[in-house]
């Protein structure tokens, strides 16, 4: 068998691969700096990048829709999730998030005019056993019944530090 060198396989590779796929390499650790320096990822932003590396708006839009870590609007501080899968379903996870939506005034996927909260849902946390569950940021709250309610809501309004998203 012939002895290739990594210089020759180098040569190769940078003749198949063109500069646009170079630039669509370096799109995803790009739009996760950006959500990282402003906790989503601003339009004004996707069009500079988008001049930057010669990738259209369309597809970048397209390409950070595909995944779901990725937000276009600005976030709260507090990102509160009410799970809503099949366990805590049953246990009453619509009656928390009817609560929830009425004491913050946004619908669940929304965020309050203050940055104070953005509501949402999830699927299921893991911890069907403690269901009903709400996590706010990184802390996890299970069997959320009226008082444990009062107290996540409470927590939130008077600014208590829960773990950042
Ligand atoms: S369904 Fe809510 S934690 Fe699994």
């Amino acid at each position: 068998m012939e002895d290739i060198k990594i210089d020759e396989i180098m040569d190769v590779v940078k003749d198949v691969v063109s500069d646009k796929e170079k630039c669509k390499g370096v799109l995803i650790p790009t739009l996760h700096r950006i959500q990282t320096e402003n906790g989503y990822l601003p339009a004004a932003e996707l069009e500079g990048l988008s001049g930057k590396i010669s990738v259209p708006l369309a597809e970048i839009y397209s390409v950070a829709s595909f995944y779901r870590q990725f937000h276009f609007n600005p976030r709260g501080k507090n990102i509160v999730r009410v799970c809503t899968g099949t366990a805590c379903h049953v246990r009453g996870a619509s009656k928390v998030l009817s609560a929830m939506e009425e004491e913050f005034g946004v619908k669940s996927g929304e965020t309050t005019g203050d940055l104070k909260v953005t509501l949402e849902t999830v699927g299921c946390v893991g911890c069907c056993g403690l269901a009903p569950v709400v996590t706010v940021n990184e802390d996890v709250v299970g069997t959320v019944g009226p008082k444990k309610l009062k107290g996540i809501i409470k927590a939130i309004n008077e600014g208590e530090d829960h773990g950042q998203n």
